[in-house]
Parts: C-alpha cells; sequence; structure tokens
C-alpha cells in the first residue's frame, strides 16, 4: 500500500479491552506509514472498534456509520473499517446494512488490520475477515498507546462463563490465557519505557492459567508482576465474584504494587436473579468474599457491576438488590439497564421487564449507591493519601488530576512542581460522591 502521508482515524466504543484492540489497530497503521489524523474528514482510512454489549452501544454506533456515509460521498478512496465485537456479531450483514464500508473485521482477527488494508488496496473490492475463534493466540502486532503513565496489558482473551444475559462469549469466543513470559516482557517494556500504573485485562482475570498446563494461576502472576522494577501500580479486570479466592487476596495484601481495589460484579442482589442469571454464587458467597476482602485489607476499595431489570425482577426482588447495596456498602457501582441480547438466552425468558419500570429503578438505585459513594468518600477526609498524577484536571486549567491506589479520581490546585507519572501525598478536604479535593503535601 503506498501510505506515504496518508492518514489513519481509529474511534473506538465500548470496554477497555476494545481500547487496548484499538492501539493494536492504530499500531499496525501507524508501522504501514499512516499517521494520526486530527479530524474524520481528512483521515484515508477510518476504523471503527466497535461493542455489542448492550443495544444502545450498537445504536449510537450504526447512528455514527451512517454518519461516515457523507465522507465517503466526498472521498470515494477513504476506506471505511468496521472491527470488533459487532463486527463479529453481525459479519456480513453490515455490509448490507451500509453499503459504504469497506471492511470487516472480527475480535479474532484485528492483528491481520494490515494485511487486510493492503488486499483492500490491490482487490478494490470489500473484505470480510471473521474466524470464529482463534485457533492460537493472536500474535504481538505494534501497539500506540496514548497514555504515557498507564497501560493496559491483556492477559486472558474470551470468556467461559456465558452469564445468561451477556454476548461476550459468542463474540469473543472461548476463554485462552496469555503465556505468562509474553505478559511480564510486555510489562517489563512498559516499565522501561516510563509507565508507571499497568491493567492486567480480560473478561475473568481470576481464571488466568486455568487453560494451561505449567501456567500459574492469578494469584502467581500478581506476584510475578509485583516483581517488575519501575512499575509503581498494578490494577486488574474483571474478576469473577465465584472466582476470587483467598490466595489473590493475600497477593493484594502483600503485594507492594497490587492496587488495594476489588471490582466485582455482583450484577443482582437477589438470589433468584443470580440463578436466573447464571452466575454461579449467591448473595451469601459475595458477602463471605467481601468479608474476607475487608478482614484482610480494611481499606480496600470495593465497586460493582449492577443490572436492572433482568428478566424476572419482581418488585420484591428489586428491593432485595436495594437492600444488598445498602448492606454491602459499594464504593462505587456501575449500573445498567438490562439489554436483549438475540442469541442469549435471557433473550428468550418471560417476563421482560418494561423500559419504563427499568429507568425508574435505575434511579432509585442509582440515589441509594450515591449516598454510600458519599458516606465512604467522606470517610476519607483528613487522609493523607498517595496520588498517581495523571493530568490538568478536564474543568478547570489550575488544578490537577490524579488516582489513589482505591481507583478515586483526587483534584487539587496546582503547584507547578507536580510531573505527570510522579507519585503524590496529597491530603482530602473536601470529599463527593465522584470526587475527592484536596492538596499537595509533598512529590514522593
Ligand atoms: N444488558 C445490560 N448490561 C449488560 N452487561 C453485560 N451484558 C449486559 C446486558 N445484556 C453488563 C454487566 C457487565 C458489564 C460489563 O456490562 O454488568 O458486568
Ligand atoms: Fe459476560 Fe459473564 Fe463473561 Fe462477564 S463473566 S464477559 S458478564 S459472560
Amino acid at each position: 500500500m503506498s501510505t506515504q502521508q496518508k492518514k489513519y482515524m481509529t474511534i473506538t466504543y465500548g470496554c477497555q479491552m476494545n481500547e487496548n484492540d484499538s492501539e493494536r489497530l492504530s499500531g499496525q497503521m501507524k508501522a504501514m506509514g499512516l499517521v494520526e489524523a486530527d479530524q474524520p474528514d481528512q483521515a484515508d482510512v477510518i476504523i471503527i472498534n466497535t461493542c455489542c454489549v448492550r443495544e444502545s452501544a450498537e445504536r449510537k454506533i450504526y447512528g455514527k456509520i451512517g454518519d461516515l456515509k457523507r465522507l465517503k460521498a466526498a472521498n470515494p478512496n477513504l476506506i471505511i473499517g468496521i472491527a470488533g465485537c459487532m463486527a463479529q456479531k453481525d459479519r456480513d450483514k453490515l455490509f448490507k446494512k451500509a453499503p459504504h464500508i469497506d471492511l470487516v473485521m472480527g475480535t479474532h482477527n484485528i492483528h491481520q488490520l494490515s494485511e487486510l488494508l493492503a488486499d483492500i488496496e490491490k482487490s478494490r473490492s470489500k473484505v470480510l475477515a471473521v474466524w470464529d475463534q482463534a485457533e492460537r493466540m493472536e500474535p504481538d502486532v505494534p501497539t500506540i498507546r496514548k497514555n504515557k503513565v498507564s497501560a493496559w496489558v491483556p492477559i486472558t482473551y474470551g470468556c467461559n462463563n456465558f452469564c445468561s444475559y451477556c454476548i461476550v462469549p459468542y463474540v469473543r469466543g472461548r476463554e485462552h490465557s496469555r503465556p505468562e513470559g509474553d505478559i511480564l516482557a510486555e510489562i517489563r517494556e512498559l516499565g522501561d519505557n516510563g509507565f508507571k500504573e499497568i491493567t492486567l485485562l480480560g473478561q475473568n482475570v481470576n481464571s488466568y492459567g486455568k487453560d494451561c498446563d505449567g501456567y500459574p494461576d492469578f494469584a502467581g502472576l500478581l506476584k510475578a508482576v509485583d516483581n517488575i522494577g519501575n512499575i509503581a501500580r498494578v490494577r486488574y479486570m474483571t474478576s469473577h465474584p465465584r472466582d476470587m479466592n483467598a490466595a489473590v487476596i493475600a497477593a493484594v495484601r502483600d503485594g507492594q504494587k497490587i492496587c488495594e481495589h476489588f471490582h466485582l460484579p455482583v450484577q443482582s442482589g437477589s438470589d433468584a436473579i443470580l440463578a436466573k442469571m447464571n452466575r454461579g454464587y449467591t448473595t451469601g458467597d459475595y458477602r463471605q468474599v467481601v468479608g474476607e476482602i475487608r478482614a484482610a485489607i480494611p481499606h480496600a476499595a470495593l465497586t460493582t457491576d449492577i443490572i436492572v431489570g433482568f428478566p424476572g425482577e419482581t418488585e420484591e426482588r428489586f428491593d432485595e438488590t436495594l437492600e444488598f447495596v445498602k448492606t454491602v456498602e459499594f464504593d462505587a457501582a456501575y449500573t445498567f439497564l438490562y439489554s436483549q441480547r438475540s442469541g442469549t438466552p435471557a433473550a428468550d425468558m418471560p417476563d421482560q421487564i418494561p423500559l419504563a419500570i427499568k429507568k425508574e429503578r435505575l434511579t432509585r438505585l442509582m440515589n441509594i449507591q450515591n449516598e454510600s459513594s458519599l458516606a465512604i468518600n467522606t470517610r476519607l477526609k483528613g487522609q493523607n493519601l498517595e496520588v498517581l498524577i495523571e493530568g490538568d484536571s478536564k474543568n478547570d486549567a489550575n488544578k490537577m488530576m490524579g488516582r489513589t491506589r482505591t481507583n478515586k479520581i483526587v483534584i487539587w490546585d496546582k503547584t507547578g512542581a507536580e510531573q505527570i507519572g510522579q507519585l503524590a501525598d496529597i491530603v482530602i478536604e473536601t470529599a463527593q460522591t465522584w470526587v475527592l479535593k484536596g492538596s499537595l503535601l509533598r512529590l514522593l
């Protein structure tokens, strides 16, 4: 492909795994000699990396694809590619829905972008590359990381859990673990290049290594990562509550760098709904794990995901979720309206909940959660917390922003001495639901 001065744009929807895939898409285009475009109308190649976990995401993406028709009309040489989860799910249907698309590439084909672009250039025709399931690990490809402090590092791909509402196992395939040596080598290189924080990524990181003899388990991997110099902080997501165990909790407690933040998606506070969701634990099991975490690491933060309006969620069952959220006390909860995903078992379950009821329940849930978030944050007033400096505050150039080890956003008045990527002690003076405000005590 003659790519001198050609420009690309990568547009990403969805989770951190998608963000990381997009870094690999951009990395391949950069390696081909393309440079990043500031505006879509300057781009010669636009790749949309997609999500299909909820219908709302899909609707937004189809809207975006529709918008690009205008650019294609103005520049018929523009190559438009649709990558990732929605591409995997909708495959060639996408060409029918949006004839101005040139490329559809699935979740297992991310590493093939350079060859696929070359194919399009050569054949001047549309290209579909959607493998059903990667036979082996996706080969490493160049990665461009926009954030120079924090980096994502995949450790597992796919999911075996088949929660009854979730499309992910169908579009990302069966779970497989990345070799430990590759993970540690990538993290060492990130440390050598000045990165301070890494987040280990997977749909269910706690089952790392189960699919391969000779690999460590997740606790073993955490310990190995904790020993890598230069890196200051290690995070991971997402954990399945059923697979959280004493060894992982001990690794977090004893590690120097592993952050004291547990993201454990509970999804519902009703045992009847959890069973229908095929989650493999009860609220009692979940409370037990939370008890173990808080006994071992009292200042650990706990966050969760909750789905509202799953089929069969009666008012009583929803009340159980409200009660659960009140009594467990999460630092934060990501709350979602249940979205029917065709092909998943829950989509065909009886007693689907009307949208208006789902929305009303979501508001009630968020109000209760916000009370917990504020109460927990208020207890932090007067404490000195270690913050990793991320940059200017989005809303005020006179302020800086960073995160605590427990993943809370902290804002303080800029002193001029701070540098991005540095650790600092900040004394907390004001607590809000989503943000802590304080003053810089010292740079570490
Ligand atoms: N509807 C609503 N939320 C969903 N999630 C996954 N599938 C669905 C769905 N069909 C949520 C879960 C998961 C988070 C990433 O997205 O809470 O933890
Ligand atoms: Fe989806 Fe459940 Fe797998 Fe998470 S664990 S990706 S919710 S199937």
